[in-house]
C-alpha cells in the first residue's frame, strides 16, 4: 500500500451546489436512480449486494490486493459506531446496483468510504451525482466537512473529487 496517501477534504460551505445538482438531474434523467441504503432497507441481503459492489469497484483501486472476506466487511463497515446506513447512497439502473457513495458519521466530519461505479458506467457523472445526493446526510448530521484519501495513482477518484470541490489537507 502506498506510503503517502492524497488526503482530501471538502468544505460544505464553499460547495457549489447548484452545479453539482445538476449531476444529480442528469442521472434521473438517464432513468439511474439514487437512493440509500436506509431508503432500501438495511437487511442482510442488501448488506451482501453493497459488499459485492463493493469489491467489485475495490479491484480498480490501485494496490488493493485482495478484498475483505464478508465477515471482515461487516465488522469493518456494518459494526462500526460510524456506521450509519442514511449516509449509504447507492445508484440504481432498473434492479441494477450500478454505484455506491459510503460515508461514515464522525463527531464533527463525514468520511467517504467508498466510491465506486461499475465500470460500464463510468464516465457519465455518477459519482458524482452520488456523493452530491450524500450531502444530504451531511446535513441531517449537522456536519460541514467531508474527508477522504486515496492512493496517489488513483487518478479518477482524486480527480472526481477535485472536481467537486475538496482540496488537500496536507
Ligand atoms: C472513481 C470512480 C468512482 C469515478 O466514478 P465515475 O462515475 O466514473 O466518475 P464521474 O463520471 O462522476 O467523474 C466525475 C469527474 O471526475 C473527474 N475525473 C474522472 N476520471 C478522471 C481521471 N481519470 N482523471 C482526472 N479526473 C477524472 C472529471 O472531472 C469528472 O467530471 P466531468 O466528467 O464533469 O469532467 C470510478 O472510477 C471507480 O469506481 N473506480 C474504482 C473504485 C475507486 O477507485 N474508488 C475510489 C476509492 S474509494
Amino acid at each position: 500500500m502506498a506510503d503517502q496517501w492524497v488526503r482530501l477534504e471538502l468544505d460544505l460551505n464553499a460547495f457549489d451546489a447548484d452545479r453539482f445538482e445538476a449531476y444529480v438531474t442528469r442521472c434521473l434523467d438517464e432513468g439511474i436512480r439514487l437512493t440509500t441504503l436506509a431508503e432500501l432497507g438495511d437487511t442482510p441481503e442488501h448488506r451482501r449486494a453493497l459488499y459485492e459492489l463493493n469489491k467489485e469497484c475495490s479491484a480498480d483501486i490501485p494496490e488493493r490486493g485482495e478484498f475483505f472476506s464478508y465477515e471482515e466487511f461487516c465488522t469493518r463497515r456494518f459494526d462500526a459506531p460510524s456506521y450509519d446506513p442514511r449516509g449509504v447512497v447507492l445508484a440504481l439502473d432498473g434492479d441494477d446496483w450500478i454505484g455506491m457513495a459510503a460515508t461514515s458519521r464522525h463527531e464533527d466530519f463525514l468520511f467517504n468510504e467508498m466510491t465506486g461505479v461499475r465500470a460500464s458506467y463510468r464516465g457519465r457523472g455518477v459519482s458524482v451525482a452520488m456523493k452530491t445526493f450524500g450531502m444530504r446526510f451531511a446535513g441531517v448530521c449537522g456536519v460541514r466537512r467531508i474527508r477522504t484519501f486515496h492512493h496517489p495513482a488513483n487518478d479518477s477518484a482524486i480527480g472526481m473529487n477535485r472536481t467537486m470541490g475538496y482540496t488537500d489537507t496536507g
